[in-house]
């Protein structure tokens, strides 16, 4: 299914790209496809990025944080880090103090959530083997 919603999307996508060709400038959307990794790299997880932002808001997914430290909601003016320039060690949350942790909250945390597809949550969907 998200392989055919991907071409199908990669061919608006390219129509549009002609019908405001110069007319505007995209913002950075990064890869299509992603394989995450932690410094250790000990279970890559496979992610294709613009499948889920062809059904998700980037604001599901990305956001930022404050002087304080505090969490701050995306915009689209945002600058777009890697997680773990803010998740690691030195967060003080230490449920969220790792790349691990946060990517599970966040991946897992909605395909969870999903219960008309129960196998989405299992490990090999990210983590193939
Ligand atoms: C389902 C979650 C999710 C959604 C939705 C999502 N992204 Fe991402 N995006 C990620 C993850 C995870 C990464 C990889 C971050 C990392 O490597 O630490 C990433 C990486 C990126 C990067 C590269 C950042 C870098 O420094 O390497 C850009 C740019 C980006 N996303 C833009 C967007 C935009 C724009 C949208 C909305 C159109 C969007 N993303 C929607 C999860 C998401
Ligand atoms: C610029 C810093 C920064 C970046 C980059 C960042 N986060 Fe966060 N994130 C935070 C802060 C700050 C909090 C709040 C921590 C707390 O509540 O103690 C947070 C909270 C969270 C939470 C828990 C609250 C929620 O929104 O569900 C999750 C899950 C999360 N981040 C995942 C991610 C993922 C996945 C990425 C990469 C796509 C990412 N974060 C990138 C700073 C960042
Ligand atoms: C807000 C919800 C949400 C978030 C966050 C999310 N996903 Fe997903 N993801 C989905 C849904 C829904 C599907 C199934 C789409 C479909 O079947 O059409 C999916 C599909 C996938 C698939 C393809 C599964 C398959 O076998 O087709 C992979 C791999 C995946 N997600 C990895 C990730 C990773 C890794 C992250 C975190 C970086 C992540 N997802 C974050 C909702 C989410
Ligand atoms: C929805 C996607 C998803 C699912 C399901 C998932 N993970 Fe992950 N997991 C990730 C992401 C993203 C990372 C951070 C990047 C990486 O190292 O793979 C991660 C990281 C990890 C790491 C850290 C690897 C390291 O190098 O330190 C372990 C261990 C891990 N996962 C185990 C599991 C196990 C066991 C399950 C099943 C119970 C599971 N994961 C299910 C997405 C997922």
């Amino acid at each position: 299914m998200i392989k055919k919603s991907l071409i199908c999307c990669t061919a608006v996508a390219f129509a549009l790209s002609l019908a405001v060709a110069g007319a505007s400038l995209a913002a950075d959307k990064g890869p299509a496809e992603m394989v995450m990794k932690t410094a250790e790299g000990k279970k890559p997880a496979k992610f294709p990025h613009k499948a889920h932002q062809d059904k998700l808001k980037c604001a599901d997914c990305h956001h930022g944080k404050d002087a304080a430290g505090k969490q701050v909601a995306y915009t689209d003016a945002l600058k777009i880090e890697k997680c773990d320039s803010c998740h690691n060690d030195k967060m003080a949350n230490t449920n969220l103090n790792d790349l691990k942790k946060a990517a599970h909250k966040n991946c897992k945390d909605c395909h969870a959530s999903q219960k008309d597809k129960p196998n989405l949550n299992k490990c090999n969907t990210c983590h193939a083997k």
